[in-house]
């Protein structure tokens, strides 16, 4: 087993920081947290190596100390909705551009730092835009920073908001379930597979300076996801295609309602497919999880989640 390193990971406490960081703790790694809620996750303050700590992360001086005599740093802090005026931008750019800062002034070099498929400056959404931005700003950063980025599909697994929130939406409206870019294409990503993949790069120095498209084996149709979640949730399912213009409505109406479950600007990023150009998992010598091989442990009726659920 590798040497333990001390790691602060930004945005840790969520599906995708809970799946890496219990791989983490299970390696005997220091983890360090900052949150803006520690009492939110107990599944990780139960572990041993784990340290949750409620921080500004937008803070430079924050930041400085949450880096310092770190090994590595990750950055997983992302929002899929805007609460506010530019609150992409500063959850995604202007973040990013702050830890590369705070790195740099306590010669901190290793950053892990998780994108999206489809960041781009020039992107169609201002998620994806934003997303764009801090790839800049950690690429920009790489004099003094031993950066790896990760750009993964849609993720999935026990917890997320993805297949979990579909099946909870078909099991309300009797599967009736009107759908906006319902022939958008996927790769869905299993969330351990992606957590490994961070820990790969940990581990290996040749990912520096490197980026990562991470896809599940499959590649589907938005409407092939919503109705495979149904068929292993065992629930009915029948779809509504949107066109266009009543999906840019939906989008318009729902970013309304509490909690924004779709907005205008998730329809835009739904415009652009979100499947690889080439396969992450392959050249770092990693195998990945199809759908089926997962969705079964969490999502079948009367299921409890399995070790490979939650583990592996
Ligand atoms: N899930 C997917 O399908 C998917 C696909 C592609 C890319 N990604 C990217 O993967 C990363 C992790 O996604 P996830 O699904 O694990 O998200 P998540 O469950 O929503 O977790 C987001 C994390 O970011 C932190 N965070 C959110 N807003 C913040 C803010 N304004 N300031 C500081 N911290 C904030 C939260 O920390 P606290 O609440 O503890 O403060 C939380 O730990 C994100 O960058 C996301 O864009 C996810």
């Amino acid at each position: 087993m590798a040497a333990p390193m001390n790691i602060c990971v930004l945005g840790g406490t969520g599906f995708v920081g809970t799946a890496l960081i219990n791989r983490l703790a299970q390696q005997g790694h220091w983890v360090r947290v900052p949150t803006r809620d520690a009492a939110l996750n107990q599944a990780l303050q139960v572990l041993p190596t784990v340290r949750l700590q409620r921080a500004n992360v937008h803070d430079p001086r924050v930041l400085d100390r949450l880096v310092e005599g770190a090994d590595a740093v990750i950055n997983l802090v992302g929002i899929l909705n805007e609460r506010g005026r530019n609150t992409f931008q500063r959850a995604h750019a202007d973040l990013a551009a702050k830890l590369m800062a705070a790195l740099k002034a306590g010669q901190v070099r290793r950053v892990l730092h998780m994108s999206a498929l489809g960041a781009d400056v020039n992107g169609p959404s201002r998620y994806l835009r934003s997303k764009g931005a801090a790839e800049e700003h950690v690429r920009a950063a790489s004099p003094h920073a031993d950066f790896t980025i990760f750009r993964p599909s849609v993720i999935f697994g026990p917890g997320d908001s993805l297949t979990n929130r579909f099946a909870a939406l078909l099991r309300l409206s009797h599967g009736w379930l009107p759908l906006a870019r319902a022939h958008a294409r996927f790769a869905p990503v299993y969330v351990g597979d992606v957590a490994d993949a961070f820990v790969q790069a940990l581990h290996d120095r040749a990912t520096i300076g490197q980026t990562y498209e991470l896809c599940g084996p499959q590649v589907m149709t938005l409407e092939q996801l919503v109705r495979t979640t149904a068929a292993v949730a065992a629930l009915p399912c029948r779809i509504v295609r949107l066109a266009d213009e009543f999906g840019r409505l939906q989008g318009a109406i729902m970013q309304c309602l509490p909690g924004k479950p779709f907005t205008l600007d998730n329809f835009r990023s739904l415009t652009l497919d979100s499947v690889c150009a080439e396969n992450g998992f392959a050249r770092l010598g990693l195998e990945r999880h199809g759908m089926m091989d997962v969705l079964p442990t969490y999502l079948a009726p009367n299921t409890a989640a399995t070790p490979l659920a939650l583990g592996s």
